[in-house]
């Protein structure tokens, strides 16, 4: 069911001082500071050869990776975002074996402007895991 891993997601303390990381000791190309109010995050992006790197600050109050980022104050991987072919249909499959979906359960769209979905990290290896329906 799961497709190409479409990005890895860190949550990072200092963006700028994580971009810098990986764009002057790792060599890579990262994007500008990309704020997504409505996920309360600001991104930069990494672009790799085959898949992204996600680094994630929180944005505004009640932001999703605040509560993770204090639990791990030198940042760390936050979650892994697959590809899948048909969102709603993923989605089903899941459900009726019994994975959780968080939140209502319904696709949101995503930094990508793709619909995505969260499901449970009790249910996936202790990995909290991140669907994406990219564009057909
Ligand atoms: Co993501």
């Amino acid at each position: 069911m799961i497709g190409r891993l479409n990005h890895v997601a860190i949550a990072v303390p200092d963006l700028e001082a994580a971009t810098a990381t990986y764009r002057d000791t790792l060599g890579a190309k990262v994007s500008e500071q990309q704020p997504e109010p409505d996920h309360g995050v600001t991104v930069v992006f990494v672009e790799l050869g085959n898949t992204k790197i996600e680094l994630l600050h929180p944005l505004g109050e009640g932001s999703p990776i605040a509560n993770f980022l204090k639990s791990n104050p030198a940042g760390g991987m936050h979650h892994v975002c697959y590809d899948v072919e048909d969102i709603i249909a993923a989605r089903d499959k899941l459900k009726a074996e019994g994975a959780r979906v968080l939140g209502d359960g319904e696709p949101k769209i995503g930094a990508h402007g793709n619909p995505v979905l969260f499901l449970h990290p009790k249910d996936f290896c202790g990995t909290l895991v991140e669907l994406e329906q990219p564009e057909a």
